[in-house]
């Protein structure tokens, strides 16, 4: 993997970050494996995590892709869970403590919290991010911010089809 500089104040770990996934995305277009490295660096680099994948849409369910972690639950219905949130709101959604959020799937007994991010390629939903955490309150806006930016990346980076 592209080496990445240790012990980085906060400010600078998100356009670290991103410097890294430019450089390992470039030169790439498919978006499978594009998303699979994606996964891969957030699952490795990002503190906390204990899982990171992608749910991509088919037809009306989100269906697992590629990740890091435990094996997961396949397929998502788009009316369930905090993934199913974020796919029919087309946001980002953030669960400080996913054992307050009605509804939870929870694939990882472990996971305290999590981040789900669409991937909208313009109009076009194609999935989503979902980042996993064994911390209760583990994404703040900051990671919001700088987990949207990367996602944006792949999509930038890759041919919107699979
Ligand atoms: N917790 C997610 C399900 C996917 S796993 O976390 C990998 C949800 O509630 O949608």
């Amino acid at each position: 993997m592209v080496p990445f500089p240790q012990n980085l104040p906060e400010e600078r770990f998100y356009p670290e970050l991103h410097k890294l996934v430019r450089a390992l995305l470039t030169g790439e277009r498919d978006l499978q494996a594009n998303a699979a490295n994606l996964v891969a660096v957030l699952y490795h680099l990002l503190p906390k995590i204990n899982w990171a994948g992608v749910y991509w849409l088919r037809r009306s369910d989100l269906v697992l892709g590629p990740f890091q972690g435990k094996p997961a639950c396949t397929r998502i219905a788009l009316n369930s869970g905090v993934c199913g949130l974020a796919a029919r709101e087309r946001r980002s959604i953030r669960v400080d403590d996913v054992l307050l959020f009605p509804g939870h799937i929870a694939c990882d007994p472990d996971s305290r919290s999590e981040l789900v991010i669409p991937l909208l390629a313009g109009d076009t939903l194609l999935g989503v991010v979902d980042l996993d955490s064994p911390e209760a309150g583990r994404f703040q806006p900051a990671d919001q911010a700088g987990l949207e930016a990367a996602a944006a990346l792949l999509l930038e980076l890759s041919e919107p089809r699979l």
